[in-house]
This record gives structure tokens, sequence and C-alpha cells, in this order.
């Protein structure tokens, strides 16, 4: 029997997720999760958020509230391997390894790093420069072959293929070299806000992102106030991208493509088509909420969940370091 293909992905558990990161990742784990032939494991990177300043209460909310989102947009615990990352500790045991095998120069040109280290001046941690390596232990763990994130998330996608790659070269095929899956529509939802930057988790602008689990007066009236332009037709152009924006929130949430969403909202008028776009999100984020608010207060569940993917997690990657370690010399204990 051929073994099942691996698909990994995480998000971190800062902020609020958000229609972009639905969109743009859990959308597609959910169709990735549907084959018999694949098993996903999706999880909450703990580690990962600690890069900025977190408040501990906090912190620890939030990573059950994201673990509640995870199952209310239908991800399956049954079929899926789901978990805390912070609970399996082999991640920064890899983390370690591929640290000595990969270059300050290249981590320091990431495009990520260059951007948090400017936001957060006065705190430009070690942390923060690890973080696409301890993403690349993350995935190199668990011998992923698919990774389906947004496209910000490429660059460091590409950095985990170059140090497996190396890894390899030097100690035999150990990694499977992973491959991202980057949606072709919904790849980088935009801020509402301003429709040329990313709509970003900790954005303190609320009016800027729409929630997974906003209320339906919120998203519409988020929508309704999304920066557009002066023109007033609706049409596919780089010099209108709060239009295109929209279309591509539109395409995303009713399952067809930019093209298609163009020719069905063209002869509408702008309060028309932001009524139409709303609808649209209304849909794919009513039932989520529904669920979520059902889910959130049962911790016993969240945490029975989130124990056995930790199990079942660390039992594979415990095989992977056990080999990793006999292969860079480390006496067995
Ligand atoms: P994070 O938590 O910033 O985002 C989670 C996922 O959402 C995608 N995303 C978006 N997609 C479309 N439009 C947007 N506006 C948007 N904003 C975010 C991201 O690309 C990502 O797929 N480093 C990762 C988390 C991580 C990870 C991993 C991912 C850690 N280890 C291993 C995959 C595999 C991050 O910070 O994502």
């Amino acid at each position: 029997m051929e073994a099942k293909k691996i698909i990994y992905s995480g998000i971190q558990p800062s902020g609020v997720i958000t229609l972009g990161n639905y969109v743009g990742a859990i959308s597609n784990w959910l169709e990735l999760q549907k084959s018999e032939d694949t098993q996903c494991i999706y999880s909450i990177v703990d580690m990962h958020s600690l890069t900025v300043r977190q408040d501990p209460a906090e912190l620890r909310k939030r990573t059950l509230s994201f673990f509640a989102q995870y199952l209310a947009c239908g991800l399956d615990p049954d079929k899926n391997i789901m978990y805390i990352q912070s609970h399996v500790s082999e991640h920064a045991e890899l983390c370690w390894i591929l640290n000595c095998f990969t270059y300050v120069g290249e981590a320091s040109r990431m495009t990520q790093f260059k951007e948090k280290s400017a936001k957060h001046a006065d705190n430009v941690n070690m942390g923060l420069m690890d973080y696409p390596i301890l993403m690349a232990a993350d995935i190199l763990l668990y011998n992923t072959s698919l990774v389906p994130i947004g496209i910000d998330q490429k660059q460091h996608l590409e950095m985990a293929r170059d140090i497996a790659a190396r890894f390899n070269n030097i100690y035999g095929d150990v990694f499977t070299v992973p491959e991202g899956y980057i949606p072709t529509t919904g790849a980088k939802v935009m801020s509402l806000q301003d429709p040329t930057s990313k709509m970003s988790k900790s954005d303190p602008d609320e009016n800027a992102t729409i929630m997974l689990i906003d209320d339906n007066d919120a998203i519409r009236r988020k929508i309704k106030r999304a920066v557009t332009d002066s023109d007033s037709r609706v049409y596919l152009s780089d010099e209108k991208p709060g239009i295109k924006n929209l279309l591509t929130i539109y395409a995303s949430c009713n399952g067809i493509s930019l093209e298609d969403a163009e020719k069905a909202c063209t002869d509408m008028n702008y309060g028309t088509f932001k009524t139409a776009v709303a609808d649209s999100v209304v849909n794919v984020l009513e039932p989520i909420r529904n669920r979520y608010l059902d889910i959130v207060g049962d911790k016993e569940y969240i945490m029975k969940v989130a124990r056995e993917g930790a199990e079942r997690a660390k039992s594979i990657a415990f095989r992977t370091m056990r080999k990793v370690y006999k292969k860079v010399g480390f006496v067995e204990r």
C-alpha cells in the first residue's frame, strides 16, 4: 500500500483569524482533507507567536479560541492530526539542528524578517530571525509533500526547501523536499482600508479586516466602508485595487474564478456590488461563527482533540528526530 501524502500547515495565534487566512489557507485545507490519499496535519504554531511580546493569559486563551475556530471551519479531527505546536517538543529540537545548516545571510534576507524588525525595532530578538527555520522544522518533521499557504509565506517555504536539499546533500535522503500549494484566487487578500497592503491579523484598524467570527452586521458594515475609488463601474484593473480585492473576495466565497466574478458583477453599481460581496461573505462565515459559539465553551473537548493530535504528531516527529540524530552523529541514548 502506498504511503499517504502528507499535507502540513499552521497559523500563529496572534491577532485574529481573518477572512484572508480563510481564503488563502484554510479553504484549501478543507479541500485537501477530503482525499483518502492524504494525511493532513494542522497546527496552531504558538511558538512562532512568541517572536513578538505576548500577554501570557491572552496567548493561552487565543490559542484555544483559534483551535475552536479550526474545528468550526470543518477541519475533521478524526481525519486530520490537529495539535498545538508547543506540545510536541521535537519542533524545537529539529529547529536547532536546522539552524546549524542555515546561513545568517539567507535568514536575514527574508522579507518578513526585515518588515517585522522595522515594525518591532525595540525587540529584534533572535526568534524573529529564526522564525522561518522553525517553520522549516514544522514542515520537515513530518515528511510533508504539500504546504497549503498564502503567497506571503512562499519565501519561507522556498527556504525550507533549500535547507532540506542542503541537508539531504550531506546526509542522504532524510527529508522530503516540500511543495507549496497556493490558491490561484485569494493568495493575498488585501486590507479593506488600504487595498495596496495585505489584510493582516494584527491590523489595529478593525475596519481593515474581516474576522472569521465577525457577526453579520460587522461584516456588512466593514464591506460597506471598504475603500474603493471615484469611478462607478465594477471591472478588473490594477488601477482599481479596492474593487479587485472585493472581486477576489466575491470569487473565493462563491468558488468561482476572478474573471467569472467580474462577469457576474460588472453591471452592478458600487452599492449593489458591495451588498453582493457582503452576502457572499456572510454565507460562508455565518455557519462557521455559529459552530464556533457552540464549541468554544467546551474546553474539555478542545483539549481532548489537541492532546490526541499531539500524541499522533509526536509519534511521527520522534521517528524523524531519531533518524536525524543518527545521521548527524549523535550517540543513541
Ligand atoms: P500566518 O499565521 O501569518 O497566516 C496563516 C496562513 O494564512 C495565510 N494568509 C493569507 N492568505 C491570503 N491573504 C491574506 N491576507 C493572508 N494573510 C495570511 C498565510 O500565508 C498562511 O498560510 N509562518 C506562518 C505559520 C506557519 C506555517 C508553518 C505555515 C508556521 N509554521 C508551517 C505552513 C507550514 C504564518 O505566520 O502564517
